[in-house]
């Protein structure tokens, strides 16, 4: 058999997914035990997940030969729970859990679109939107993110479904008015396309950038969140969603059974009742922040104002370049070829590891 010609045709020219450099790989090329690399490249905490989590998946792990809840049941309504207690009418919405919120993208693009569709993205942004819709060889409209919101209003097709928008966003760190977010859901919403907004990183962010009170009025809004940033659980593989219970009735209805181990679920059910883990990371996450910016500032690199867990910077030499330097002195960050062939983007430490990053930059 051969693969190639078997293969879907749009999938024969497309690039696979560029992951950010592992611990292994610079262990290998550079010689280094694991205690010497820092990994602040795929925005992860490296605080740690909470123990009350790792300890219920411990708990779990004995009785992982049966699988668990199809859809996630028990995770879904403590979520939907934690909305209603925030006033929202969940009788209008409801919660979805996915392996990741990647797998919640991965489940929208389904749904709605097919090869003759199109989606439209904001960029520079999280690549997964483009490589989830390039997989299933539908159309890619990218609107500028120099461009105001409104114009993504205008670029969509009549083939278009869903419009994906990041904020706070990742490589970026900005993060967008709510005001500017409803003008748009308004004007998609008469044209039935869905407004994908992406809170990975909306734990980081100040609350006024929150877009959940606005999917009760508006239900081609459908909010993304993971338990990879500020849950510290990236390894787990859960993220959920936010949208109107008709389309989480029809979302249910066609996902894939079983998206979370036993482990995930229990773990992440766990974590949401360890509200002191979670301010820890926030917490540490502002000072960081703070610190990383004047450092940067005096080796003379201007760092964007981040509404996330990271910052992103350019510096004068080509970003590959000063990665791989760095790399060889045991700090993973990683190079941002969509902004710019000089941009890098760090994710935030904790205070020893933000200190021996920004000394290693300072060798460069
Ligand atoms: C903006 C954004 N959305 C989604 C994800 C993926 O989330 P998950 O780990 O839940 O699949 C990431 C991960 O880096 C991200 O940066």
């Amino acid at each position: 058999m051969n693969p190639n010609s078997t293969l879907n045709s749009w999938l024969q020219n497309s690039g696979e997914y560029q992951a950010g450099k592992t611990f292994e790989y610079v262990m290998n090329k550079y010689g280094l035990n694991r205690d010497q690399i820092i990994r602040l490249a795929g925005n992860e905490s490296t605080i740690g997940t909470s123990p009350l989590a790792i300890a219920a998946a411990k708990e779990v792990a004995a009785n992982s030969n049966y699988y668990d809840e199809p859809y996630s049941e028990s995770l879904m309504e403590r979520l939907e729970n934690n909305f209603a207690k925030r006033g929202f009418d969940m009788n209008k919405l409801g919660v979805v859990v996915g392996n990741g919120m990647d797998s919640v993208i991965d489940h929208l693009l389904m749904l709605f679109c097919s090869e003759q569709n199109s989606i439209v993205n904001y960029t520079p942004t999280f690549i997964y939107y483009d490589f989830a819709a390039a997989r299933r060889g539908i159309e890619i409209i990218e609107v500028k993110r120099s461009e105001p919101v409104s114009s993504l209003a205008q670029a969509v097709k009549d083939n278009s479904k869903i419009v994906f928008l990041c904020s706070p966003n990742n490589p970026t760190g900005d993060a967008i008015a709510v005001n500017e977010i409803e003008a748009l859901a308004k004007e998609l919403l008469a044209q039935n396309i869905i407004l994908f907004i992406d809170h990975a990183y909306i734990e980081f962010a100040i609350p006024s950038y929150d877009c959940s009170g606005l999917v009760e009025q508006y239900p081609n809004i459908v909010i993304g969140y993971t338990f990879s940033k500020a849950y510290a659980m990236a390894g787990y593989r859960v993220g959920y969603a936010l949208m109107s219970r008709e389309l989480k009735s029809k979302y249910l209805k066609f996902c894939t059974p079983f998206l979370c181990s036993r482990p995930s679920l229990a773990a992440a059910k766990a974590a949401l009742e360890d509200r002191e883990h979670l301010q820890k990371i926030i917490d540490n996450n502002i000072q960081g922040k703070a610190y990383l910016i004047t450092e940067l500032e005096k080796l003379g690199y201007q760092a964007r104002t981040s509404q996330a867990n990271f910052l992103l910077f350019e510096t004068t030499k080509p970003a590959t370049e000063v990665l791989e330097t760095l790399m060889s002195k045991g700090i993973i960050i990683r190079a941002m070829p969509s902004v710019s062939e000089r941009a890098l983007r760090v994710t935030i430490g904790k205070a020893a590891e933000n200190q021996a990053f920004i000394k290693a930059l300072a060798d460069v």
